[in-house]
């Protein structure tokens, strides 16, 4: 094992392919996985691992579901790629475009990234206007403008949080705190004119989970409407997982443009943006904003996602399923974690979840309310589970998923392996 981790990293910044995988968010070196079924994934030492990650999320189902592999390997017989329309793709459109109520057209693209880069230009194509407003703890890809934090001051313009973007981007793209009503008026007041769109996750996910109120995001798109801007709801996260209508219908949102990206794939490499159709028709061929791809479409990723959304809208009861089981699991870990004296505070937006090693209680809507003590007990709870045969999400600011595959006696088992093990 020391051996492979040693040839990828003679090969391979970091020795992974994404930066969070390395583990050294908390302080571990990265998992090889060599299979996964369900809910556990096995490791090349011969571990099973409970996983609460789920590869970040498009697995709702589980690890290597039947249904989806089996259509994977039928198509793979007959081509995996073509570049070419399929029918496949359309069932895909059809399917997304009857469940979520903001998307009229779809254009599928190969990352969450490439759907929100593509949903930005789209959104500037429309409106001539080029600044984009983003908030302070959400994540929208490492597309150059979303890589951008606040320069010092409420509705100043951003700074690259990257090496390598080049100011005439980063300032392209305002960072404003999220919840924060009067910093959005203020934004507007001084750039209202300039402003091509507002985009938020539909819950922030990606810096913990940063649940915002209902009113807040009813504010944004209010305030999107009176100046001429589109509101843009990433939905890369939450579509399907929050419900088949994403985010947009939990909240009752009307957004001109989502992006998708995640369960749609069904485990394979996806994206999508999509909205109204007098937005979607300015996209290629029909309109003067250009995007392609050499994959987007792909049989494989299209048949996979076809599978996932099948058994999703066939059986919709499946997010109450998700929901009270997550419940249980957050309740009842927060018991034993409170038990045992640790400080903690926990979130859960249906199957979603996170865990702050912090003061009790308390509801957390912005990335600098985690203190540097909550980051360093998450790096050791993280490490102790996992010699428990637990996989947690590997940063204290990724937030857990479980998906059909944690069954009751999973969690269980969980909750037995914990006890036992901290
Ligand atoms: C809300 C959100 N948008 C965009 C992305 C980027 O997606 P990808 O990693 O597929 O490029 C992510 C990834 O986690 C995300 O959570």
């Amino acid at each position: 094992m020391d051996d492979l981790l040693t040839r990828a990293k003679q090969v391979m910044p970091g020795g992974v392919s994404s930066p969070v995988r390395s583990l050294k968010a908390v302080n571990g070196s990265p998992l090889i996985v060599v299979a996964a079924k369900g809910a556990k994934l096995k490791t090349i030492d011969g571990r099973y691992l409970i996983d609460y990650c789920m590869s970040f999320g498009p697995l709702i189902l589980g690890h290597s579901t039947d249904a989806i592999v089996n259509k994977i390997i039928d198509q793979a017989e007959k081509g995996t790629s073509y570049g070419t329309l399929t029918m496949i793709e359309v069932e895909l459109a059809e399917k997304i475009v009857e469940c979520h109520p903001a998307v009229d057209w779809v254009r599928f693209v190969n990352s969450g990234t490439e759907a929100v880069m593509s949903a930005l230009r789209l959104a500037r194509g429309k409106t001539g206007r080029e600044l984009i407003v983003k908030f302070d703890g959400t994540y929208h890809g490492h597309v150059d403008s979303m890589l951008v934090k606040s320069g010092s001051g409420l509705a100043t313009l951003g700074i690259g949080s990257s090496a390598g973007i080049p100011d005439t981007i980063a300032k392209k793209t305002l960072v404003l705190p999220l919840g924060d009503k009067d910093a959005l008026i203020h934004a507007f007041e001084e750039y209202g004119d300039k402003i091509a769109a507002v985009i938020i996750e539909g819950v922030p996910a990606n810096n913990g989970l940063l649940v915002q109120s209902h009113d807040f995001l009813h504010f944004i798109q209010r305030k999107c409407k009176q100046h001429g801007c589109l509101f843009i709801l990433d939905e890369v996260i939450t579509g399907f997982r929050l419900g088949l209508g994403g985010a947009t219908e939990y909240y009752g949102l009307k957004p001109d443009i989502v992006t998708l990206g995640k369960i749609i794939g069904g485990g394979l490499p996806i994206g999508a943006y999509g909205g109204r159709k007098d937005l979607m028709e300015l996209i290629a061929p029909l309109g003067n904003v250009y995007q392609a791809g050499t994959l987007s479409g792909n049989p494989l990723v299209m048949v996979a996602g076809n599978a996932t959304l099948d058994v999703l809208r066939e059986t919709p009861s499946i997010y109450g399923t998700l929901r009270n089981r997550t419940g249980r699991l957050v309740n009842e870990l927060s018991g034993i974690l409170m038990d045992k004296g640790y400080p903690i505070t926990s979130s859960q937006v249906e199957s979603m979840f996170w865990f702050v090693f912090d003061q009790p209680d308390r509801q957390i809507r912005g990335p600098s309310q985690v203190s540097k003590d909550a980051i360093a007990n998450y790096a050791k709870f993280h490490a102790k589970l996992l010699e428990n045969g637990i996989y947690f999400p590997p940063s204290a600011f990724e937030v857990a998923f479980l998906s059909l595959a944690h069954t009751d006696e999973v969690i269980l088992e969980t909750l037995e392996k914990i006890r036992k093990g901290l």
